[in-house]
């Protein structure tokens, strides 16, 4: 097949532009690579020609494509030789003057009908092409590193992009094997602006002393099935690339308290503790594998104590039948006896508003975590409250690790790990499909592909229950009073418009 643009000069062959250089080829274009240091262009080709060997190697290529691949790829020695290119990528430095500079040099080379997109994640489209003759000529095409294997590509409009410029990258995204996601011009785009939640959240879990890093992985990883824990995968990016990440975004939109960074990540960052690279970030690293203390067993109870269980506990009948299957002896009392373990599960308040509202004895009062089905989850987690005794403490635990499945103890906190994460992630997603930054399907795409995460915010939100979403968040508002946990209008119409995420307003 004939590709969209079959001539495509890419300036900048770092990371990114050799990534894109190899997918534009394997779609049939003529590709030129240029470079501000000669020497990077050579590299870069050699690097490009070196996978397409491996994946010869392998079986994946024969001998035919990949020579037919290589006679694609040549290096160009100035930005004139790009004046043929129907299409130019722009993958340089990361600063808005050298950008905009080079593209009005550019629009002065190619012709009027040449597309020129722009790989910049973090600045602002419409900025880099406010001082150009033909901006309707202009887009953001935004990949993710390793090109070849990260399968999506934001194709992003600025004030001015002609919709057929987005209509041919978007058709250009599919001949080079990726899905393309329509974005609006917003701050972070789709993926780096719905990733916000995840790292931030869990942050500010860490500052509250809730739980500890290792912990809050453990849970998410376990309970809803994140291949990452949030310091596993900022130890990964590392601080260095992932806190201004989140610096820049709270302040492209002038501080709104949903995406606030947090000192943790910036002492850590002026302390050089980044991750991985360095070989310590949130863990420790030995040879790149990360040291990790093990968990506290469960301790032994010889004396198990009658269970009594608060009738406002979310998804109350599954959490009797767990109790049951564990061989507790549960009292059906109106009101627990003088012995018994009290559990409620809250979703978003704390387990000392819920003792004190429901006049229940704060030392015998235990939380767990009822958001996530627990035939699904492979970790329980439960949460004392400051005056909870510790016997009351072990004989939880010890309960609820009868059958084997792993058990975490937190601490008070308004909302559990899982709940405050989930909310914060599906609050974000609704308040992108809110603002009109893509499609919520692109939306799910782009996550599912560009963050890895087991499923789409919005489908996240559905899995969960809305309903129990904006429960979390409107209980999280008044045990915080902080705004960054105000439902968007979007999670908040779901009550009246229906429970599907996904469903368009009329
Ligand atoms: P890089 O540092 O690996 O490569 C940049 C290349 O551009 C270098 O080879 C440099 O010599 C060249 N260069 C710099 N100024 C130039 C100029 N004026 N003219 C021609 N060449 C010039 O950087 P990387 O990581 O490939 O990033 C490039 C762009 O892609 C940046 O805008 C970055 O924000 C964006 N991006 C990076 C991602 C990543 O994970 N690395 C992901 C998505 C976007």
């Amino acid at each position: 097949m004939k590709p969209i643009f079959s001539h495509v000069g890419i300036v900048g062959v770092g990371a990114m532009g050799r990534g894109i250089a190899q997918i534009a080829a394997q779609a049939g274009s003529t590709v030129l690579l240029f470079d501000l240091q000669a020497e990077t262009a050579r590299v870069a080709q050699t690097s490009v020609f070196s996978q397409w060997d491996r994946l010869c190697e392998k079986g994946r290529l024969d001998a035919a494509q990949t020579a037919l691949y290589k006679s694609r790829l040549h290096c160009a020695d100035s930005l004139a030789a790009l004046s043929g290119s129907d299409l130019i990528v722009e993958a340089i430095v990361e600063r808005l003057d050298v950008k905009a500079s080079l593209f009005a040099e550019l629009e002065a080379l190619v012709a009027p009908s040449t597309v020129l997109v722009t790989n910049t994640s973090s600045l602002s489209v419409t900025a880099i092409a406010a001082r150009l003759k033909r901006p309707q000529q202009f887009a953001g095409f935004h990949f993710f590193n390793p090109v070849p294997l990260m399968k999506v590509v934001e194709v992003v409009a600025g004030l001015k992009t002609g919709a057929s410029v987005c209509a041919d990258l978007t058709a250009y995204a599919r001949q080079m094997g990726h899905t393309p996601v329509l974005a609006q011009d917003t701050p972070g785009f789709i993926v780096n602006h719905a990733g916000r939640g995840y790292g931030t959240e869990a942050l500010r879990v860490v500052s509250e002393g809730v739980a500890d890093f290792a912990t809050i992985d453990r849970i998410l990883k376990d309970q809803i099935g994140f291949k990452l824990g949030p310091f596993e995968l900022m130890d990964l990016t590392a601080l260095d690339v992932s806190h201004p990440v989140m610096e820049s975004i709270y302040h492209q939109y002038f501080e709104e308290p949903r995406y606030r960074p947090s000192v943790i990540t910036a002492q850590r960052l002026a302390g050089g503790v980044v991750g991985k690279k360095v070989g310590e970030g949130f863990y420790r690293y030995d040879k790149g594998v990360a040291q990790t203390e093990p968990e506290p067993a469960a301790p032994s109870v010889d004396q198990m104590p009658p269970v009594w269980v608060s009738p406002r506990a979310a998804r109350r009948a599954d959490l009797l039948l767990l109790l049951k299957n564990l061989g507790a002896r549960i009292e059906t009392g109106a009101t627990p006896s003088a012995q018994a373990l009290t559990l409620v599960a809250p979703l978003g308040f704390d387990i000392t508003t819920v003792a004190v509202v429901e006049r229940l004895d704060p030392a015998r009062t235990i939380g767990i975590d009822m958001l996530v089905d627990d035939a699904v989850s492979k970790r329980r987690v439960l949460a004392t409250n400051p005056a909870t005794r510790l016997d009351m403490r072990n004989a939880a635990h010890a309960l609820m690790a009868r059958d084997g499945k792993a058990v975490s103890v937190i601490r008070d906190s308004g909302g559990f790990v899982s709940q405050r994460v989930v909310a914060t992630i599906v609050n974000i997603a609704c308040d992108i499909c809110q603002q009109g930054i893509c499609s919520p399907a692109d939306l799910e795409t782009a996550v599912t592909l560009g963050l890895g995460y087991p499923l789409g915010p919005l489908a996240m939100g559905n899995l969960y229950g809305p309903t129990n979403i904006l429960e979390v968040l409107f209980n999280m508002q008044t045990v915080y009073g902080d705004p960054r946990y105000r439902p968007s209008p979007w999670l908040r119409r779901r009550g009246a418009i229906g429970l599907s995420l996904l469903h368009q307003e009329a």
